[in-house]
């Protein structure tokens, strides 16, 4: 019987990762902090990309990093605006912070310039609205930056559910988390409100969110209660060595949410950063016909921790069923970048749709501000 159910879900990879054309398309970096570098080291691979500007806050940040990561010719810029003014650009990579999400990828819009931009989309729903508006405003592509989208087993997760198998779903928990898992390797843009806007919500929050929202089809979401806290960020000796990040940590490192979404779906999320517990437990979906456990990792990023698992009756019998963990051998960050250009080589549609990632953000924000208030809300998504 399980061995039937497995033969039912054979994937075959619906991506098409294209190879070189003849056409180059010219590419504009925005923001040439950590991720940038595995953006640039992905558009490499494509040699139907030439990168030729990047830009940077920071005095001789870009410079540095163009050096360090192997690409010459590049024409450097102190912000993304003097860049977009001054090339002719086909796309953008925006990979600053979040707070500077939404403005970097509204004037690339407004300047004619596809975007793939980093996850989270940005901070609130307001600037989420006017990105997707300047996005349609533009016809221009639009793709947000979520490559564990693209994982095989991810995919196959969707497919489970999409499939009918589970029957109708009416209960999701989800979420991830870290025991001591603070982003700060690389200085404070992440831990600091003025720069991140909010901390793991966001952050990590946003993938587990995608993982089960894409899988169900992105229903609407209605209303949040939602609660941050920051106990651990706010303590000096959290940081060790850097005591001083404490004053700076202005975000959220854990939160939860408890979330209603149309269909007479509830979904039950918690995320951290740190936390006193290994993790905040396995993701699961459970239908009127069958559930879906998806085991989860210590250190959530967005990747799953383990193979998937049905639990059907099958013929009076409680039935359990794994699929084993599957590996296209395609990295995904790859396919993300790949499927960008191919969408903008091809006029398609973005691989990761802002329509989708606008219900995302809205209940990050909604939990954002469910928390602050301290009760439930209303989601209330604006026409964009
Ligand atoms: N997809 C992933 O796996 C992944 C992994 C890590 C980070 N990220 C996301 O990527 C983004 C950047 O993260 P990071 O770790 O590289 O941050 P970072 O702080 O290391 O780098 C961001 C850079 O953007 C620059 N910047 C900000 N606004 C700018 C502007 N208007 N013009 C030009 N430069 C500007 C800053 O000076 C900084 O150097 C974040 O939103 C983060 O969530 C995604």
């Amino acid at each position: 019987m399980a061995t039937n159910i497995l033969d039912r879900f054979k994937e075959t990879i619906e991506e098409k990762i294209t190879s070189a054309s003849d056409k180059k398309i010219k590419v504009g970096i925005i923001g040439t902090g950590w991720i940038a570098e595995a953006h640039v080291a992905n558009y490499l691979k494509c040699d139907d990309v030439e990168i030729v500007a990047a830009a940077d806050l920071v005095p001789g940040k870009a410079e540095k990093f163009c050096k360090d990561n192997g690409i010459e010719g590049v024409r450097l810029y102190p912000d993304h605006k003097s860049m977009i003014d001054a090339e002719e650009l086909d796309a953008v990579s925006v990979c600053t912070y979040n707070r500077t999400h939404a403005e970097c990828t509204i004037y690339a819009l407004q300047h004619g310039v596809n975007v793939l931009l980093e996850k989270p989309m940005c901070v609130t729903l307001e600037e989420a609205v006017e990105i997707c508006k300047a996005e349609k405003a533009s016809g221009k592509i639009l793709s947000i930056g979520f490559q564990p989208r693209f994982d095989a087993n991810m995919k196959m997760l969707k497919k489970v559910v999409q499939s009918g198998e589970l029957g109708d779903i009416y209960y999701i928990q989800t979420g991830g988390g870290r025991r001591r898992g603070i982003p700060t390797p690389y200085g404070t843009s992440f831990i600091d409100e003025k720069t991140a806007g909010l901390g793991a919500l966001a952050d990590i929050g946003c993938y587990s969110l995608d993982m089960v929202l894409n899988a169900i089809g992105y229903p609407k979401p209605l209303t949040v209660s939602g609660y941050t806290s920051d106990f651990f960020g706010k303590d000096p000796a959290y940081f060790e060595s850097h005591p001083e990040y404490a004053d700076v940590f202005s975000v959220d490192d854990f939160a939860a949410a408890f979330i209603r979404l149309e269909g007479g779906i509830v979904l039950d999320f918690r995320i951290s950063w740190a936390m006193n517990l290994d993790t905040p437990g396995d993701t699961i979906i459970l239908g009127k016909k069958g559930g879906l456990r998806i085991p989860s990792t210590e250190c959530w990023n967005g990747s799953i921790g383990g193979p998937l698992k049905i639990y059907k009756t099958i013929a009076g019998e409680e039935v359990e069923t794994e699929i084993p963990e599957k590996d296209d051998g395609v990295d995904n960050f790859y396919k993300k970048i790949r499927l960008f250009v191919d969408a903008v080589k091809e006029g398609g549609a973005a691989p990761v749709p802002s329509s989708q990632i606008l219900y995302n953000q809205a209940i990050i924000d909604g939990i954002a501000k469910s928390a602050r208030l301290g009760r439930e809300i209303a989601i209330e998504i604006p026409e964009v």
